[in-house]
């Protein structure tokens, strides 16, 4: 067993029409399962482009086992052995099979054969029909049986989600707010903290349907 990649953000900040909208985060994503959490707007989809190197930070760097992903996406991604499920997506994968065969193709399948066990995957959780969806399509309980099957594939995985539930026995969540880290560790503090902070706003968007 290799030691899974290691990727890591040093000081990431990006700044976009002036506005700060990462500001200086540092995050070692060693763990199996890390959900991120935040209010809308706080950066969690900035964060998953940056993690698959399509923005690049104006300052910091993001890595993925030493190497630059904004300077080597490719072979970043290649390696990266994280999956996103990131509802709003679309960012890296566009449908579902892909989506899942990408977990199987880090296992070491070939394209086609990760196709087909993507295939079959699907039919042990009575969902063929998903193959060519886009995953933003499904419903969030339907996302969250995606993310069930590729536990299932024991796949390494980044979950961004306002479905805290969804999050339940994941190793780690990082709340993030104003692109910050406002909290990172085991799910429940992290999670209550978060509600309580969002319930003394009186912010409902932390249930806002994705
Ligand atoms: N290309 C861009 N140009 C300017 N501002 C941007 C750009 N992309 C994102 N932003 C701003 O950056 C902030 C963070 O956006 P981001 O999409 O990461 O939020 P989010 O946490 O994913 O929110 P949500 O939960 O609604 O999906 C927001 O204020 C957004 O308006
Ligand atoms: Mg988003």
């Amino acid at each position: 067993v290799t030691d899974a990649p290691r990727t890591t953000l040093d000081a990431v900040s990006l700044t976009i029409g002036g506005r700060r909208l990462l500001d200086g985060l540092s995050l070692d994503l060693a763990d199996r399962r890390i959900g991120v959490i935040g209010r809308n707007g706080s950066g969690k989809s900035l964060l998953a482009r940056l993690l698959a190197g399509l923005i690049a930070p104006d300052q910091g760097r993001a890595l993925v086992d030493g190497v630059d992903v904004a300077r080597d996406r490719r072979r970043a991604i290649d390696t990266v052995g994280i999956l996103f499920q990131n509802p709003d997506h679309q960012i890296i994968f566009p449908t579902v099979e892909e989506e899942i065969a990408f977990g199987l193709t880090q296992q070491g399948l070939g394209k086609a054969a990760a196709r087909g066990a993507a295939h079959v995957m699907l039919d042990r959780f009575g969902a063929r029909d998903w193959a060519a969806r886009p995953v933003q399509t499904l419903s969030q309980g339907q996302r969250h049986l995606v993310c069930m099957m590729l536990a299932a594939l024991d796949q390494r995985l980044i979950h961004i989600t306002h479905d805290m539930a969804a999050l339940a026995g994941y190793d780690r969540v990082i709340w993030l707010d104003g692109g910050a880290v406002a909290m990172d560790g085991a799910p429940e503090p992290v999670i209550a903290a978060y509600l309580a902070r969002m319930q003394g706003l009186g912010d409902d968007d932390a249930v806002a349907d994705l």
